[in-house]
């Protein structure tokens, strides 16, 4: 049977789709851009028909209104990040968090640990050959799609094509609904002095011809507007964002002294506004991969000179950083933190930054602190952790002693903190600051 015939019939309503979830079963939800919005209305819509279905995903950015406390019957969100939409849920209890690198993801539904009975999907139109793009989420969404007892696509004419192992074929997919709406967008964050400041010391450590992976915020783009007059830089990063757009139009990424995937810009998720999904719209120079495989340290450490920046909450005197967790309180999630700490350490000439702001709460607090708050996940461990950035400077913590991190971390403190940093740093090492 032809594509186009197979197309016609598994074309069915909203309703008709998500008539087929059944109570008990997990739901999947496409990732970030890419969740199904339609799709998760309708079910949300026709709650009545469901007991105890649980619905898994990471970062969410549509309502997230299944994590409503009249929906617990209904629904039970477990998430794998913890994010806006949900956070309130999950330190409510009402709503489940499983630690996982994303890396792993794929493995926890292939594997059995997390069967996926339904992926609620969204693609792009199919190309002549019947194939769609998971366009700006292949992550773990096609994962989940190739794993599901039953897979539910919506597909949306305005979903950008992206090209690498991106595509599902339709005959791959059970019940397709045809969506035509805008594509979320995330507005590039504004940019202050102090993350200013960050940029410019992350900067300093980023040499001509190193390929970059960044998370997403102010930080990073705060990076990238010191990055102008760097040579020859390359991108492997879990996600990027308008920025990079920016940066491939002045020339200054070229990814052609990268040394795995030469010339092409590698990610597995895409977060930013039109201009960055129409660049990527049928883009050779963008490849996107399933996350076990971007977001892998074996393959992350291929690229020689990977430089990777990433943000926490709090760092230790001795180098630990939480990234993920206020106390108890569960923020965000690892995500891919440590995936790219682990790769860009173990690659040549690499090295893994995490930058922060040296206060948090409006600068009542430090975020460089003599112990963790009590709860607190250890996201990148003492052993793992290279350079720490703050707007006051680089501390590199690799091969350093205890004491001598502690000294390093405390240079690189808000000064208001600094006197209580060295008070309790003499009382651990019992010697006299200097
Ligand atoms: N003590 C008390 N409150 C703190 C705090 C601390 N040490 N650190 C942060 N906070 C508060 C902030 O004041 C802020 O509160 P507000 O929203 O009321 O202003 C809130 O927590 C968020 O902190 P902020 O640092 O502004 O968050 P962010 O949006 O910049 O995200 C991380 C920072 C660390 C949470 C985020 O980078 C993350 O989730 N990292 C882990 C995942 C990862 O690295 N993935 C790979 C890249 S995509």
């Amino acid at each position: 049977m032809s594509w186009r015939k197979i197309y016609e019939n598994r074309l069915v309503s909203a309703k008709e789709a998500v008539n087929k979830i059944k109570s008990g079963d997990r739901v999947v939800t496409g990732h970030a851009m890419s969740e199904p919005l339609i799709l998760i209305d309708e079910m949300v819509k026709n709650r009545e028909q469901y007991k105890d279905v649980e619905i898994v995903h990471m970062v969410a950015m549509g309502k997230s209104e299944y994590t409503k406390p009249e929906m617990a019957p209904h629904f039970r969100h477990n998430a794998l990040f913890v994010g806006g939409t949900t956070r309130k849920a999950v330190n409510e209890r009402r709503a489940d968090y499983t630690p996982c690198f994303f890396t792993e993801v794929p493995r926890l539904f292939k594997e059995g640990y997390l069967p996926v009975d339904v992926a609620l999907v969204q693609v792009s139109r199919p190309d002549e050959h019947g194939y769609c793009s998971f366009g700006l989420s292949v992550d773990y969404t096609k994962p989940a799609a190739e794993c599901a007892k039953l897979t539910i696509a919506e597909v949306n004419d305005q979903m950008p094509r992206t090209m690498g192992n991106s595509f599902i074929h339709i005959s791959e997919i059970d019940y397709i609904v045809e969506t035509s709406y805008p594509i979320i967008e995330l507005q590039p964050p504004q940019i202050g002095e102090m993350e200013r400041a960050i940029g410019e010391n992350c900067a300093k450590l980023i040499e001509d011809g190193s390929t970059l992976q960044l998370g997403i915020g102010a930080i990073p783009d705060a990076v990238l507007l010191f990055l102008k007059d760097k040579k020859d830089l390359g991108i492997h990063s879990e996600m990027f964002s308008d920025g990079v757009v920016e940066l491939v139009e002045a020339g200054v990424i070229t990814n052609k002294k990268k040394t795995l995937h030469r010339g092409k810009m590698v990610a597995t998720f895409l977060m930013g506004t039109k201009r960055l999904y129409d660049f990527v719209n049928n883009n050779p120079s963008v490849e996107m991969y399933p996350v076990d495989y971007v977001n892998n340290p074996c393959v992350i450490m291929q690229n020689h000179k990977m430089v990777s920046i990433n943000s926490c909450i709090q760092v230790d005197l001795m180098g630990q950083v939480a990234s993920e967790s206020i106390g108890l309180r569960q923020f965000s999630g690892v995500g891919g933190q440590v995936d790219y700490v682990r790769g860009a350490s173990m690659a040549e000439d690499g090295k893994s930054i995490i930058a922060m702001p040296s206060t948090a709460a409006k600068g009542k607090v430090s975020r460089i602190v003599p112990f963790l708050d009590e709860g607190s996940a250890v996201t990148t461990s003492r052993n793992d952790v290279n350079y720490i950035v703050t707007e006051y400077g680089i501390a590199e913590l690799r091969g350093k002693t205890l004491k001598d991190r502690g000294k390093a971390l405390i240079e690189i403190a808000h000064p208001d903190f600094r006197t209580m940093l060295r008070k309790e740093w003499e009382k651990r090492y019992n010697c006299k600051y200097q």
